[in-house]
């Protein structure tokens, strides 16, 4: 499938990217930190939304920024930042409709003045996560390079490593699919990455990648590259910069191999999602 061409949202109707997947450890927030840094260097204005209150990465990372910017007198863009958590009602269909309008209140917040909003999510099951899902206009999951993994997406038979029938997440992504289409007629761009990817490729990275290529025809998600396994992309997070960051004044190290490689992969993200990045 050809790369979709995603176009500034009019303020006002935002364009909206889940970054879901119900595994803890998956790369998630360190996903949502490099696609709001990308965007935000292409001169784009982002508001992020954390749902993940419990863990609260993104927005430890968004803090760390803010008082790195304090301590050195820097200008570092910033997103717009919310942290919103799940409320405690044991009726799954109150949580729906409660958490779903703390959610659309925010997302219309946030939209009032930012053409992308950036929502990292729990990895767990919750009314909020879902009803995000629901809105995103892109998908992404970011997805270990191990079958205790894809387990989640679909269960895979051991002996010839094809896949068997889809599995809970996806079984979820398709029911906010559903959803989506009937509130507003729109789709959700769903695209699987494979995180934490070894540079040596091993056999287990190849029979991955026939099961994920399989996969992805059957239960209808897009495949990006996906990101190595990098010190690079987590060595930054207390100042709360990224390796996009390393040429802003005040930066941290000189540009290695190392983060030119993890550049490259984030702007092929970028570009695969059919967002715009900085040259
Ligand atoms: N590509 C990567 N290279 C190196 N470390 C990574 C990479 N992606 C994630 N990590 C690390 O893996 C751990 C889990 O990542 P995180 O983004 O917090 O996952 P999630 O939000 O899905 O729970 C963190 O310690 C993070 O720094
Ligand atoms: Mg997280």
């Amino acid at each position: 499938m050809a790369a979709s061409s995603v176009t500034a949202g009019a303020v006002g109707k935002p364009h909206i990217v889940v970054i879901g997947n119900e595994k803890g450890g998956s790369g998630k927030s360190t996903t949502a930190m490099h696609l709001i840094a990308g965007l935000m260097q292409a001169g784009l204005d982002v508001g992020s939304i954390d749902l993940d209150a419990g863990q609260g990465t993104l927005s430890r990372y968004v803090e760390n920024r803010k008082q790195y910017n304090a301590a050195n007198g820097l200008r570092l863009k910033v997103p717009e930042h919310r942290r919103l958590e799940s409320s405690k009602l044991d009726s799954v269909h109150e949580a729906m409709v409660i958490d779903g309008s703390r959610l659309e209140a925010c997302i219309d917040e946030l939209g009032a003045a930012h053409a992308y909003i950036v929502i990292d999510t729990p990895g767990s099951d919750t009314a909020m996560s879902r009803h995000a899902h629901s809105r995103a206009d892109t998908l992404v999951t970011p997805l270990n390079d191990s079958y205790v993994d894809l387990d989640l997406l679909a269960s895979v038979d051991p002996d010839t490593g094809r896949v068997r029938h889809p599995s809970r997440y996806a079984e979820m992504v398709w029911g906010q699919k559903k959803a989506r289409a009937l509130r507003d007629g729109g789709s959700i761009d769903w695209i699987v990455m494979r995180n934490r990817l070894g540079t040596l490729e091993s056999r287990n990275q190849k029979a991955m990648e026939r099961s994920i290529t399989e996969l992805s025809r059957r239960i209808g998600f897009r495949l990006a590259p996906g990101f190595s396994e990098r010190v690079v992309f987590r060595e930054m997070f207390l100042k709360g910069l990224t390796l996009l960051d390393l040429r802003e004044p005040g930066a941290v190290s000189k540009m290695n191999m190392s983060h030119v490689a993890a550049r490259q992969e984030v702007r092929q993200l970028l570009g695969t999602i059919g967002l715009p990045m900085a040259e």
